[in-house]
């Protein structure tokens, strides 16, 4: 049995604010998915879901406050951001600041090691980064817990890159603060499990629909959406006792249901959201072939047309470089670790 920890202080108290901190975080897939909420504004997600954090494409974030400045400062790999991935990373600094009671402005520099153009998201990696390096530059300190509930406002996935990995993020119960207080993600014990991750890239172009976007069409206006939640309920049950058995064939299985089940309610939206695209399907036959040749791989998709593919860690190069013919990159992930503070000698 096997639990990974973020590095994240233990006692929720306040204490002096250290004016500036650098956190990293690494981003997760999915196995059960997220896909709807029930509070926006809260980010409350309309059924658990789980993943594991990857360890590839770090986000690293620093937060310095800024006494004299009139505006927060963001820069995402250098381009200072602007418009909606600007006020979003305001958004979630006023939260902090309201929590800290402090009111100055911040500078926040952010750096993506995920290959530029690869149409991999990084919100989970960057608001679990951003989580931790916050509240730390702020005074604030909080447990696991809080900071994956905290992480959950600024993109819902990010509650569960605050842990390494394998986590459940739980949909909580309710509406409202009591909501809000029940919805966050924990470690998950897992059994002996060597999973990989081969990330095949078909297309690294940025997607049409957000993942926002597309998935409020897809709560309010495709008859396929609640069924999907309920199998998604029961797929959570049986992938738990999977995991924990180590059974890698049995997860896979319930993963590639689960995403391909999630695809099929936004296909069902009005108009459709669809991510896949024909390179998407080539990847998904060239998996089947690789299962028909004995390979324990199975896909799963997010918001965009990439395919992530669960082997087992001794498999991961053989299914890399088979996909390799019909996609235009593939990198290997492993299980990675939980967000956590740099510390002032850079570890
Ligand atoms: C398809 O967490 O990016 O990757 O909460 O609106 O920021 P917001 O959405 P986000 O959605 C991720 C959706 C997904 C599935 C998953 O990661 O569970």
């Amino acid at each position: 049995m096997r639990l990974d920890h973020p590095a994240a202080p233990n006692s929720p108290h306040e204490r002096p604010a250290a004016g500036h901190a650098t956190a990293v975080a690494h981003p997760n897939i999915a196995l059960i998915k997220y896909w709807g909420k029930r509070d926006d504004h809260l980010i409350l997600p309309a059924s658990d879901s789980l993943s594991m954090t990857l360890d590839v494409f770090s986000t690293t974030t620093t937060v310095r406050l800024a006494p004299e400045a009139a505006a927060d400062q963001v820069t995402l790999n250098d381009t200072p951001a602007a418009d909606e991935p600007y006020r979003r990373v305001t958004a979630f600094l006023d939260l902090v600041r309201e929590r800290a009671r402090r009111a100055e402005r911040a500078v926040v520099d952010t750096r993506n090691t995920v290959p530029t153009g690869a149409g991999l998201a990084s919100s989970a990696s960057g608001f679990a980064a951003l989580a931790v390096a916050a509240t730390a530059a702020y005074g604030l300190r909080l447990d696991a817990t809080e900071l994956s509930r905290l992480a959950r406002r600024g993109s819902g996935s990010a509650s569960r890159s605050i842990f390494g990995g394998f986590a459940l993020w739980h949909a909580g119960r309710g509406t409202g603060a009591d909501a809000d207080l029940s919805s966050y993600a924990e470690p998950l014990p897992v059994g002996d499990l060597d999973a990989a991750l081969v990330i095949a890239i078909v297309d690294a172009g940025p997607k049409a629909v957000s993942s926002r976007v597309g998935m409020r069409r897809t709560v309010e206006t495709s008859p396929l959406y609640r069924p999907w939640v309920e199998s998604s309920r029961a797929d959570l049950t049986e992938m738990r006792a999977a995991l924990l058995r180590g059974d890698l064939e049995a997860v896979g299985e319930i993963a590639e249901r689960n995403a391909l089940g999630m695809h099929a309610t936004m296909l069902a939206a009005r108009p459709a959201v669809r991510y896949m695209a024909p390179a998407t399907l080539a990847v998904l036959d060239s998996v089947l072939r690789l299962r028909q040749d004995g390979v324990a791989a199975y896909a799963t998709m997010d918001a965009g047309p990439n395919v992530k593919v669960l082997c087992a860690g001794a498999d991961a190069d053989r299914v890399a470089r088979t996909l390799r013919s019909v996609a235009s990159r593939t990198y290997i992930a492993r299980r990675g670790p939980g967000a956590c503070l740099r510390t002032e000698d850079g570890r």
